[in-house]
């Protein structure tokens, strides 16, 4: 069975797919009389596990594939690897007009569309995301870039991919940490919009964490729809709604940085960055204290971190001076209103930063 969700924005609209297998692919590639020639930008491991399922299908209806491959890292999100993979795709695509298809997780999404936004001034590209994280989240909306040392997501821009198909059953081989890691962003959209999802996870936590198809099919179109919704409205973050998709991300960034993004996975920092939000959010008033408890719980029931012991305040408050939601000197915070909803504020105190970032850096004394 298979889903579809638009992503609607007028001449660079696109749908995203849920389907049982990659056999869809050549079909919708042809309806969108998308470039013959193809490079698929993965890991080795992907390749062999899962690359027959995509190339055959390809080849078998008449597509040239050629494959680059890139280490499985936060690391490889570097703008030294987005030169060696533009060096390959240059050498390979002489003469060619490439389609090119991010076969991998978020991190092979965000380097292989800023790779395609860059080569020849722009070429089509496919997300083909195989983790849960890329699934609900990094392949919808366009977002690409890669990491400075210092400085998460910092060299970037807006290029939408023309196509994203999810394939649910190559998140089958998900380890454990990694279907937790995108159960972290799952978790994001229901407090930020969706408390049916939040409730959701919440009695199942269970089958989201064994990561069992039919909790799958649940969650990933699910917040596929709140992600495109999104994104339809507010591409380029212009009206503060996009900025409501980084609930959690404030610290959570500042903590993948600080620990030279070797330590926590992405969803892990972003839990322990929506607990420091939810703290900060019931501080000022916003947030009922029983919600914030909700979401501190479902992160523990789920296996995510609540903390991130022995991370550095200096550090981490040095991070997040590069953060990007920095206005005018002033750091927005997406803070919540309750599991549901979402506000953007830039009067929290630094003070009050700082005491709850501490608490969620240590673990110890709440505030
Ligand atoms: N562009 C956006 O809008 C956006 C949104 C959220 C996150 N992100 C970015 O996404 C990145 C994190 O993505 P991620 O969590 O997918 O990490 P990742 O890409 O590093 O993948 C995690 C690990 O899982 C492995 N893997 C991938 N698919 C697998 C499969 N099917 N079976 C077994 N192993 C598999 C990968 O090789 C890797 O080792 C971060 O850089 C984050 O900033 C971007
Ligand atoms: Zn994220």
């Amino acid at each position: 069975m298979s889903t579809s969700i638009r992503v609607s924005l007028g001449e660079r609209s696109y749908d995203i797919l849920t389907a049982p297998s990659y056999a869809a692919l050549p079909p919708a590639l042809a309806r969108l009389g998308l470039p013959r020639w193809a490079c698929v930008v993965s890991h080795p491991a992907l390749l062999d596990r899962f690359g027959a399922g995509l190339l055959g299908p390809l080849r078998r209806a008449g597509w040239d594939v050629k494959t680059i491959t890139v280490p499985e890292s936060e690391r490889s999100k570097s703008y030294a690897m987005a030169e060696r993979v533009l060096q390959q795709l240059a050498r390979l695509a002489v003469m060619q007009e490439p389609l090119l298809l991010a076969f991998g997780g978020g991190v092979v999404g965000d380097l292989t569309g800023f790779v395609a936004s860059v080569f020849r001034r722009g070429v089509p590209y496919v997300q083909l995301p195989t983790t849960l994280l890329a699934q609900v989240d990094s392949a919808i909306g366009g977002k690409v870039g890669v990491d400075l040392s210092f400085a998460k997501n910092f060299v970037g821009t807006f290029y939408q991919p023309r196509l994203v198909v999810n394939h649910l059953g190559v998140l089958r081989s998900l380890p454990l940490r990694q279907r937790r890691s995108g159960l972290g962003e799952v978790i994001k959209y229901g407090v930020m919009a969706d408390r049916e999802l939040f409730r959701y996870v919440e009695t199942h936590a269970g089958k989201c964490v064994e990561g069992r198809p039919a909790a799958l099919r649940v969650i990933v179109p699910r917040c596929c729809r709140i992600k495109a919704r999104v994104v339809s409205q507010d591409e380029r973050e212009t009206r503060g709604l996009r900025t409501h998709l980084n609930f959690g991300h404030t610290l959570g960034h500042a903590i993948e940085t600080a620990t030279g993004y070797r330590r926590f996975t992405h969803g892990e920092a972003i839990a322990v960055g929506m607990v420091a939000a939810s703290r900060i959010s019931v501080e000022m008033g916003l947030m009922p204290p029983a919600d914030a408890s909700r979401v501190e719980a479902l992160l523990r029931a789920t296996g995510l971190p609540t903390r991130a012991a022995g991370v550095s305040w200096p550090a981490a408050a040095r991070a997040m001076r590069f953060d990007k939601k920095f206005l005018h000197g002033r750091m927005r915070w997406v803070l919540s209103r309750g599991i549901g909803r979402v506000v953007v504020r830039q009067d929290v105190p630094p003070a009050l930063v700082e005491r709850v970032s501490r608490s969620c850096l240590t673990g110890l004394g709440r505030p």
